[in-house]
């Protein structure tokens, strides 16, 4: 038999590729038999030295050789690319069902929480949110809101002075100066901030310590104004049973001035005979200080106080924070041990 060499080729290569164990054995075996140099290649490049009644046949039986080897190729690599895939199908799966172990996840410290949603509250009702140096002149913190140097509130509030003039602000009330000095009425903010005052740590008092203030200054504004959305405040906040009472107080920047007490929301102002957490069975919380400013605030802001009124409301973040989760010591809050953070995720 004539083509008896390819026909041992043809076996020897489809054994070969048959038994092929990698990508890599497989294309080292189609380059030793089609490639450049391969053993087929050089077969069909000696058809030249076959007697020329001999090469048809002999061609055409190397091509049809050829054409097998390369299925066999095809077919081999195709079932390598299918395990390749296979095996990465089951490598890769992820198991969505599977319950992982609870990842730390951080959260807002609960007095970010608490301004958050009061001022979520107040920008509601469409006032803006301001900003205001925490390191103030005298005239900003105190002159320019009714307290002259001789002024007996100043003791009420013993300030951190960093020279004769300039100081820690003791109150957010020194940026409703700042802001009605920038700003013509109408007037709608709040303006949340830190403030200092020369206190000694202990569960009521901090150095440091957080409050809320707002103002609103327009034509036509009342004390009816003020008790509107505070009263909304305190129902959107402690519960919609939540009832308000005003106080007669005083403040320098505002007159008349007020405190503030919403009915306690735990006990409804009807404390069990042992007494409230809260309220301490009073029945009020006290929430903020407030009252209709004062004119010559206004004034000393360039602002006419015959054709404007305005009101205005300071609150401690801190203080809020404490009756909303019953936090009998301040301390706890700025503290941040992290077993006491995490109650609040
Ligand atoms: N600034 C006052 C304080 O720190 C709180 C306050 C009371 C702010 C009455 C106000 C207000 O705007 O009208 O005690």
């Amino acid at each position: 038999m004539k083509f008896n060499l390819f026909e041992e080729m043809r076996k020897r290569v489809l054994m070969q590729i048959d038994t092929a164990d990698s990508v890599k054995a497989l294309h080292e075996i189609r380059v030793a038999v089609l490639g450049k140099a391969g053993e087929l290649t050089q077969s069909l490049k000696s058809l030249k030295d076959l007697p020329e009644s001999d090469r048809p046949a002999a061609g055409k039986f190397i091509n049809d050789i050829r054409a097998e080897i390369e299925g066999a190729f095809g077919q081999k690599q195709a079932a390598f690319d299918a395990a390749e895939l296979s095996h990465r199908l089951a490598s890769e799966k992820i198991d969505i069902t599977i319950c992982k172990p609870d990842r730390p996840r951080g959260g807002l410290h609960p007095l970010n929480q608490t301004r958050q949603r009061i001022a979520d509250f107040f920008v509601s009702m469409g006032f803006t949110v301001a900003d205001s140096p925490e390191i103030e002149t005298d005239y900003y913190n105190f002159e320019a809101l009714n307290i002259p140097s001789d002024h007996p509130a100043r003791e009420m509030q013993d300030t951190f002075f960093i020279t004769e003039n300039i100081l820690l602000r003791s109150q957010t009330s020194s940026g409703q100066i700042r802001l009605m000095e920038k700003i013509k009425p109408p007037i709608k903010m709040i303006s949340p901030g830190r403030v200092y005052r020369a206190d000694d740590v202990d569960a009521t008092h901090s150095p440091m310590f957080h409050q809320m203030e707002g103002l609103v200054v327009d034509k036509n504004i009342t004390m009816c104004d003020l008790k509107g959305i505070l009263d909304l405040f305190a129902k959107q906040f402690f519960g919609a049973a939540t009832k308000t009472r005003f106080r007669p107080s005083y403040f320098p920047f505002t007159e008349p001035s007020v405190e503030v007490d919403a009915s306690c929301y735990i006990c409804g102002g009807t404390p069990k005979a042992d007494g409230c957490r809260v309220c301490k069975g009073g029945g009020w919380i006290e929430i903020l200080g407030a009252g209709i400013v004062n004119r010559k605030v206004l004034q000393n802001c360039g602002i006419d106080a015959d054709v404007y009124s305005g009101f205005a409301f300071g609150m401690g973040l801190d203080r809020i924070t404490n009756i909303l989760h019953g936090i009998s010591d301040l301390r706890v809050v700025f503290e941040n041990d992290i077993r006491f953070l995490k109650q609040f995720r």
